[in-house]
């Protein structure tokens, strides 16, 4: 199929819901293992892209091998621009062919984010791209951004009705709900109630950031609460690495690099498989893509 905008599909999987997994892609062998991982189980998928990912390998790079993936299997696949605050980085996504992006003003004074929030939905309104903004501070480190535990903020829940008022087609609302990212040292304080309130009162599906290292029960809670997009980075991350070197500690005198690249293929993919079922997505590509009710 051709790449979708991930709000529709969002909407249902909310209205249903399953969670949508959203993977944060490394490389071309990584966005293989997403896509061919979520055509294996007819699931919907969010490939989503670092800005430090996209400028190591260029926009069109990234944009080509995604479309070219997605078009070779019959699930609906979003390519999305995972945090950013630099207005030109989404400007050159959407002219090269991202279908949804997230402007990450959380670390501005409210006024702020929502000024500038606003006008970049004016532009992905007027693009037809879908996006995904962000309020209250969500802990641990992403790219370049570090938020200390102690500086990680829960959303206030006046200013996300405030936020998102002016902003009804918003693809998906990212509020900080407890959730951190990389992996968590303790266990986190996810607040239930805060997210039960959100998704009362907004009609925007929900993003969980910080999906590495969560038990089952907190996933069925959090998609249960409303959260439609589910991310994993920090574990696809581990799964590049270890997977790559695993073949290496199988057979170290190995000179052939291909069965490395599969190895890791595999391990990758294995989680993404692992995370769909966990989300309640397997099987739900029609459903997401709206050909089914
Ligand atoms: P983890 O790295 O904890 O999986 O979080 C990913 C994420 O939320 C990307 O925005």
């Amino acid at each position: 199929m051709a790449l979708v905008t991930m709000g529709p599909m969002l909407k249902r999987a909310q209205a249903a819901r399953y969670g949508i997994a959203a993977f944060n892609m490394i490389d071309y062998n990584s966005a293989r293992a997403i896509v061919e991982g979520a055509a294996e189980l007819k699931a919907p998928m969010i490939v989503q892209v670092s800005v430090k990912t996209i400028k190591h390998w260029g926009y069109k790079t990234i944009g080509t091998w995604v479309r070219m993936l997605a078009e070779d299997v019959d699930v609906p696949v979003a390519l999305h621009l995972d945090h950013c605050s630099d207005k030109e980085v989404i400007r050159r996504c959407i002219d090269a062919g991202w279908t949804s992006v997230m402007f990450d003003g959380s670390a501005l004074p409210f006024a702020e984010n929502k000024a500038k929030s606003e006008e970049i939905y004016a532009m992905t309104e007027a693009a037809g791209v879908g996006l995904e903004a962000e309020i209250g501070a969500i802990g641990g480190v992403e790219d370049d951004k570090f938020v200390a535990e102690d500086a990680a903020i829960l959303a206030n829940y006046d200013e996300c009705i405030a936020f998102v008022k002016d902003m009804p087609n918003l693809a998906v609302f990212a509020p900080a709900i407890g959730t951190a990212h990389g992996f968590y040292k303790g266990q986190p304080k996810i607040a239930y109630d805060l997210l039960e309130k959100i998704t009362a009162t907004i009609p925007i599906p929900i993003a969980l950031h910080g999906g590495t290292g969560l038990s089952q029960e907190q996933f069925d809670r959090c998609i249960a609460g409303g959260c439609a997009k589910v991310n994993i980075s920090t574990m696809h991350k581990n799964r590049f690495i270890e997977g790559f070197l695993a073949v290496r500690a199988e057979k170290p005198k190995l000179a052939e690099p291909l069965p490395f690249i599969e190895g890791q293929y595999a391990a990758m993919k294995q989680d993404v498989l692992d995370m769909i079922r966990a989300f309640g997505s397997e099987g739900k590509a029609a459903h997401a893509a709206g050909r089914e009710a």
